[in-house]
């Protein structure tokens, strides 16, 4: 078997090894898979969803920042371990977007918990004002580095940021497109940030965490 069929088999060993999505976030990925087409790949999918919801509930966070909502799914996992009055704040550009996942947040019990802003994350960060317990960077790879900056000063002590897309299907090794280099731009940005201590996983297209010294 070649590296390639193994590590897909691998990831599927992976998800079958991972608890289920509740029924109700299952809908919300198939209705994805159907209605957004190839933008569906988007989808952070059950690991790193399993993941984002196990440290919401180990850091015990009572409020958490989303910046990348597409159609509602990560946020809708991570808003599940939020106590009955957490707060998920999540960003979303794409009216389309933020209309799929408005269907889904009004039919979930913790849809209540959710606070959904509209428009481009940056404009949408000035408005807003820590602390923050878990912060999940998903949007734009050529806003990382400004998403960063920002949430950092509204990360709560012993908070945590999740970066996703960090090894951007392994062309961070050889970056050729924009998309690639801003990655990389990232990465060595908080590699050389001496306010922070990072781990990179090699979990799906790499995660990165971050939490200040
Ligand atoms: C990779 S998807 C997010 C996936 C989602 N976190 C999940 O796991 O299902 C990135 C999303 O960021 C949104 N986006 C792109 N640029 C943005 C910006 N400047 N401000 C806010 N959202 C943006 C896109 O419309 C898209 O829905």
């Amino acid at each position: 078997m070649g590296l390639k069929a193994a590590l897909k088999k691998i990831d599927q060993y992976a998800v079958t090894h991972t608890k289920p999505l509740p029924p109700l976030v299952q809908e919300l990925v198939d209705e994805t898979y159907k209605e957004m087409g190839r933008m569906a790949g988007m989808l952070s999918g059950p690991v790193e969803g399993s993941l984002l919801q196990m440290l919401v509930a180990t850091v015990g966070a009572k409020r958490v920042l989303e910046i990348g909502m597409f159609t509602g799914y990560s946020a809708l996992m991570m808003a599940a371990a939020l106590p009955d009055d957490g707060e998920m704040v999540t960003l979303e550009l794409s009216a389309e977007h933020a209309a799929f996942a408005r269907g889904f947040f009004e039919r979930s019990e913790d849809g209540r918990k959710v606070r959904l802003m509209e428009g481009p994350a940056l404009e949408s960060l000035k408005s807003l004002q820590g602390p923050f317990d878990l912060v999940f960077i998903d949007a734009n790879k050529g806003g990382y580095v400004d998403y960063y900056e920002a949430a950092l000063p509204m990360l709560s002590e012993h908070g945590l940021i999740a970066v996703d897309n960090v090894l951007w299907s392994g062309n961070v090794l050889d970056p050729k497109d924009d998309d690639a280099k801003a990655i990389v731009a990232f990465n060595d940005h908080v590699s050389r940030d001496t306010r922070v201590t990072h781990v990179m996983l090699t979990v799906r297209d790499g995660i990165m965490l971050i939490r200040r010294r």
